[in-house]
């Protein structure tokens, strides 16, 4: 069974092919009119969302089928104690793929360990967001026209932002691509992250301390939102919340063919006086997650039961060990202890990647 619960689930052959079937969708969307026809999304949505569940449902409505789901936990059996595991054993009696957001880290993981249609993680706390990553490449290749050999500096809250981590994770197959890390010290990228794309994947990483210094080498900057919703002391989020703003003098210092990426929503990271700039591309960003969710929903049912189109393995075992991140679904809910080694040879609990001990 093929799901996509992060952004290394499909190969890089599988990725490329994603993206052109979104561009050919883009070119000519009444050829893919009737695809889904008589097929149903199940959107399970237990975090807020508007982008990621709207363009889901707009995704399979072009494609001609049909959506059904909950846009709020609160209204559905999950406020009677339902596991995700059960709600999705439930759910898929009833769809031919579904689309989980879940606030706790590893849900979507959960799912698929016992849903027998495909699962997509439609992001799960602070971990993995990986069709905002194909929405992101897709935008990228269309502004820029490729994404190999790109600079590409992301700014803001690269501790809690999902869409970082897993875009960071998917440039790292592509070549000659540099990142820059432009974050203060306590939203820093994650090492577990940080440690795989720069070391083991080789990717170059350098950090700086202001937008500033980097803008005019930058092919890309990827803009985030301080996501207070994770922080867990106030006044640490009060330290950082206005830590980047990008304006209209800061665009003045960046290349004519720049593109401004940010996944939406923002808050008061870029000023609206950026938004009439023909580089802010993020709004078009927003369309291009329409179409590569369509080509998503395509692809996951057509690999489905092809066993060349597998899933990587998602463990090493199982250990006694509790995983130390309270929002992963090891501490909430009955799943087994999964643990796998890292790239540095530490051990990490299989659903949430935190470290649970060094070498
Ligand atoms: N980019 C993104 O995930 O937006 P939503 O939270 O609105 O879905």
């Amino acid at each position: 069974m093929k799901h996509l619960i992060d952004p290394t689930d499909l190969t890089k052959a599988e990725t490329d092919e994603i993206l052109r079937l979104a561009s050919d969708m883009i070119l000519d969307r009444g050829k893919y009119q009737d695809r889904m026809a008589h097929r149903r999304l199940a959107t399970l949505f237990y975090e807020p969302s508007t982008r990621t569940r709207l363009s889901f449902t707009s995704a399979m409505m072009e494609l001609g089928g049909g959506v059904l789901g909950f846009s709020d936990a609160g209204s559905s059996s999950v406020s009677k104690g339902e596991t995700v595991q059960d709600t999705v054993r439930v759910v898929s009696c009833f769809a031919d793929v579904i689309a989980m957001r879940h606030h706790l880290e590893g849900a979507p993981l959960a799912a698929a360990q016992v849903s027998p249609v495909p699962i997509i993680n439609a992001g799960d706390g602070s971990h993995s967001h990986p069709t905002q990553t194909l929405t992101d490449l897709l935008t990228i290749q269309r502004e820029l026209g490729h994404i190999d050999g790109i600079t590409i500096g992301f700014c803001g809250d690269l501790r809690f932002g999902r869409t970082v981590h897993s875009l960071i994770k998917a440039l790292a197959r592509y070549d000659n691509v540099e990142v820059v890390l432009i974050a203060p010290d306590e939203l820093r990228l994650p090492d577990y992250i940080r440690q795989d794309v720069c070391g083991r994947m080789g990717v170059s990483c350098r950090e700086v301390k202001t937008i500033e210094e980097v803008m005019p080498q930058l092919d890309v900057l990827y803009m985030t939102r301080v996501q207070k919703e994770r922080f867990l002391d106030e006044d640490e989020f009060d330290r950082v919340k206005d830590s980047f703003v990008l304006d209209n003098a800061r665009m003045s210092l960046a290349k004519e063919k720049m593109a401004v990426l940010h996944p939406l929503p923002r808050v008061n990271e870029i000023l609206p006086e950026v938004d009439a700039d023909p580089r802010a591309a993020y709004f078009r960003q927003v369309e291009n997650g329409k179409f590569v969710r369509m080509a998503l929903i395509c692809k996951l049912l057509e690999w489905k039961d092809d066993p060349a189109h597998g899933m990587p393995p998602k463990d090493d075992g199982i250990s006694d060990v509790r995983c130390p991140n309270h929002r992963c679904i090891s501490n909430s809910e009955a799943v087994e202890h999964k643990v796998r080694y890292g790239a540095d040879g530490s051990l990490r609990c299989a659903w949430c990647d935190a470290r649970i001990s060094s070498k």
